[in-house]
């Protein structure tokens, strides 16, 4: 018998109760938070949608894994097993530990980076930029342009326009690109995916133009869900074989293991060149730590190891890629206006739209975010203008391209009747939406404003 329903293929052993707040409660606990949800406490919280990454749930073989922790500074045995099991994904020579993705980005580009040089991905997630800038280097963002539009379907939305990879290589001249950065799934660009095929094409440019080709691999087992799926050549490949396969076309990879390696605290960075790989564990030693561990404990790496194999087995993918375009499916039914097709780790909704009546000056996606805490205890992150707005000389907003909300699926969290409850609060939001007001800063740092910055509801 072939059975329709997709079950999380996992059985419970350990839980963490949830405070079922009232409305009531949740307006008190927005207004203590300013109207900020990066304010909230977490027992606040009902569904956390803030973010994917470092929530996932370990596996008792991950947990397991950790008891075998080996704690001794140099030549540890936890070490060599994360080092085989990156070594086997990705047939990089060299393996550097980071405590997390950011930590692996700001070793290499700023070693890689400084002022005149310049780095080109399909779009650089916002700490991979953050590290290139601070070198003094520029970075451009080059996906293609069905990538843009969040309407129509395109199997992979997160490609890189490789006519313009081309254009901009020969613009500046290959010396001064610091490196190519195909970032898997595509993040910033709604969680689509990266096909072989661009992937290959990348490669072949950054070859012939002997550029560095770096992935950013953070959701790259998702990314080979897709390619089994959509990519025909590749539908009888195992999804690590497919990983395998794009990793073998890469001169380097950063990796937060917060995300797809399934731990909660991660990350390492791969090189096969060895001069570039002794510069970047030089650095690595100053700040991270000494080569075999780096910014990590060996129980960490334990649970790494484990984590890189459990992410590619057919059952978790395909209840993890499956559940997530259930949410997504399922809200734009009720006439959500949702980014389409649903990516691998998150929904990506257009409060621009749903919220047509609130000028962007005023935040709609803020205002979604807090709607959506207020009505159902969820938690989300506004992906818009208050994330990326910036001011004019006259201190007007300048708009970012799009008022997006995330809702960020943890991985192997949460159950079908906790999405169900949260597609149930979207009845409400739908209902209600005409009558949601907008909202203004009255404090907010000068970098990285969202995390911290304060909001006042407009009557
Ligand atoms: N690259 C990508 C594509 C990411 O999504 C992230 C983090 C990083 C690099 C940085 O890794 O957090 O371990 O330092 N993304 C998280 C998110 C924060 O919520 O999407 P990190």
């Amino acid at each position: 018998m072939q059975v329709k329903t997709i079950i999380e293929p996992f059985k419970i052993k350990s839980v963490e109760p949830i405070h079922m707040s009232t409305e009531a409660e949740r307006e008190q606990y927005l207004k203590t938070a300013h109207f900020n949800p990066f304010l909230l406490k977490s027992e606040q919280v009902i569904i956390d949608m803030l973010t994917d990454s470092g929530t996932s749930a370990m596996s008792s073989e991950q947990w397991a894994a950790m008891m075998r922790g080996d704690e001794s500074y140099a030549g540890a045995k936890s070490w060599e097993r994360l080092y085989d099991a990156v070594f086997d994904l990705t047939s990089m020579q060299y393996v550097l530990p980071t405590h997390q993705g950011r930590a692996a980005e700001r070793i290499l580009y700023g070693h890689l980076g400084g002022k005149g040089k310049v780095f080109i991905s399909n779009t650089h997630f916002d700490t991979t930029r953050a590290n290139i800038e601070f070198s003094g280097a520029e970075a451009f963002d080059i996906p293609i342009d069905e990538g843009k539009n969040h309407t129509v379907f395109h199997p992979f939305k997160g490609n890189m326009n490789v006519i313009k990879l081309e254009e901009l290589i020969l613009k500046h001249g290959a010396d001064n690109i610091g490196a190519v950065i195909l970032t898997v799934t595509n993040n910033s660009g709604g969680g689509q995916p990266v096909s072989m095929q661009n992937a290959k094409d990348v490669a072949a440019i950054c070859k012939k133009y002997k550029v560095l080709f770096v992935l950013d691999c953070c959701r790259i087992a998702e990314n080979a869900y897709y390619i089994k799926h959509r990519e025909a050549e590749y539908k009888n490949h195992s999804y690590k074989k497919i990983a395998q396969e794009m990793f073998a076309l890469a001169d380097a990879a950063v990796m937060s293991a917060k995300k797809d390696a399934l731990v909660n605290m991660g990350g390492f960075l791969t090189l096969r060149n060895e001069q570039l790989a002794e510069a970047c564990t030089n650095l690595l030693i100053i700040t991270e730590g000494f080569a075999t561990y780096g910014g990590l404990s060996g129980r960490d790496m334990e649970a790494l190891a484990v984590g890189l194999v459990e992410v590619f087995d057919d059952a978790y993918l395909n209840y993890r890629i499956k559940s997530t375009e259930y949410l997504g499916e399922k809200i734009r039914e009720k006439g959500v206006p949702v980014m389409y097709p649903i990516g691998g780790h998150a929904v990506y909704i257009d409060a621009a739209s749903m919220y047509a009546h609130i000028p962007l000056h005023e935040y709609p996606g803020q205002a979604m975010v807090c709607e959506l805490y207020r009505l159902g205890g969820i938690r989300c992150v506004e992906v818009g203008s208050v994330m990326f707005g910036k001011y004019d000389a006259d201190g007007k907003l300048i708009p970012a391209n799009m008022e997006l909300v995330r809702l960020a699926i943890p991985r192997r969290v949460y159950t079908q009747s906790h999405i169900d409850y949260v597609i149930e609060v979207f009845d409400e939001m739908m209902k209600t939406r005409n009558t949601v007001k907008g909202y203004k800063i009255t404090k907010e740092a000068k970098l990285l404003r969202h995390f911290t910055a304060h909001f006042e509801k407009l009557q």
